[in-house]
């Protein structure tokens, strides 16, 4: 096979070609494709036909899979590294997650150790008469650092956020048991990425919740500006979801948030795997 890397054009992701995902990847081939991965932040593979378990093995090239809260609830029957983002509704319940990710963020903030890499297998995409709905949007966090006035780079060195948990207010509320095993945790606003060594902005609205050593409105203030630089249009890509998608992403690298503009009878259906990271210095 030969692979393919196209960058989108847009602040970050780049599409891969040459790969199928329910074949097994010999070493180069991944290699190249983690290449990519470094690079671009976020690398999307079209037209893919996968199992569940084929999701989980490739995920797992990237790392050992994590097993998110909100499996026990969303999860596929044998796959449990996987879980539903749906709102389709079966027997009176959501089989997904119905909203999840409206704001931006980045996978696992709220943990001492962040998650790496999130991939997101489309298997239905909304749609109103022909265009698809429910696109992804992310964010290019070393781009928005690397133009930023020297003047705030060195302001910024040595901060650090605070991630707490308990002040988030997107999604479903989390239980008192994940409450209790997130305890509030303090990353780098600067982080360094672990492999390409690139610095990029750890820090958005909401899971960020103050910083070090900052009065609590003085630090809101600057995550608000932070958080608004980082979105800025040239710093991000929009991916239009088709059937058969695998995208997936960096979480030092990008931050990402759903769009909600979609509603049954527009159904949309993702299988999500999150693959470990490393504490971010
Ligand atoms: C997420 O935040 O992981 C969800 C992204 C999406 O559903 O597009």
């Amino acid at each position: 096979m030969t692979v393919g890397v196209v960058p989108t054009g847009a602040g970050l992701g780049a599409e891969i070609s040459g790969v199928d995902l329910s074949q097994p990847l010999d070493d180069s081939t991944f290699a190249e494709v983690e290449a990519a991965f470094d690079q671009h932040g976020v690398i999307i593979l079209r037209d893919q036909k996968i199992t569940p378990e084929q999701q989980v093995t490739f995920s797992g090239r990237f790392g050992e899979c994590a097993v998110n809260h909100n499996a026990a609830d969303f999860g596929i029957d044998g796959s449990p590294e996987i879980y539903l983002i749906s709102n389709i509704v079966e027997d009176g319940r959501f089989i997904g997650t119905p909203k999840a990710g409206p704001e931006w963020h980045t996978d696992m903030s709220y943990a001492k150790v962040p998650a790496r890499a999130t991939m997101l297998h489309a298997i239905e995409v909304p749609e109103m008469d022909g265009l698809p709905l429910g696109d992804t949007e992310f964010a290019n966090t070393a781009a928005a650092y690397d133009a930023l006035p020297e003047t705030m780079k060195h302001r910024l060195a040595g901060l650090k956020g605070i991630f707490d948990f308990r002040g988030r207010k997107r999604g479903r509320p989390i239980s008192e048991e994940t409450i209790a095993k997130y305890p509030p945790v303090e990353h780098p606003i600067v982080r360094t990425h672990p492999r390409t060594g690139r610095k990029g902005l750890y820090v958005m609205r909401n899971d960020c919740t103050g910083i070090v050593g900052f009065e609590s409105e003085d630090a809101l203030s600057l995550i608000g500006a932070l958080a608004n630089h980082i979105t800025r249009p040239e710093f991000v890509y929009r991916h239009r979801w088709r059937v058969g998608d695998v995208v997936v992403w960096d979480n030092c690298t990008a931050q990402h948030k759903a769009m909600q503009d979609y509603d049954l009878p527009q159904r949309r259906l993702m299988w999500r795997t999150t693959v470990k990271g490393t504490e971010p210095f």
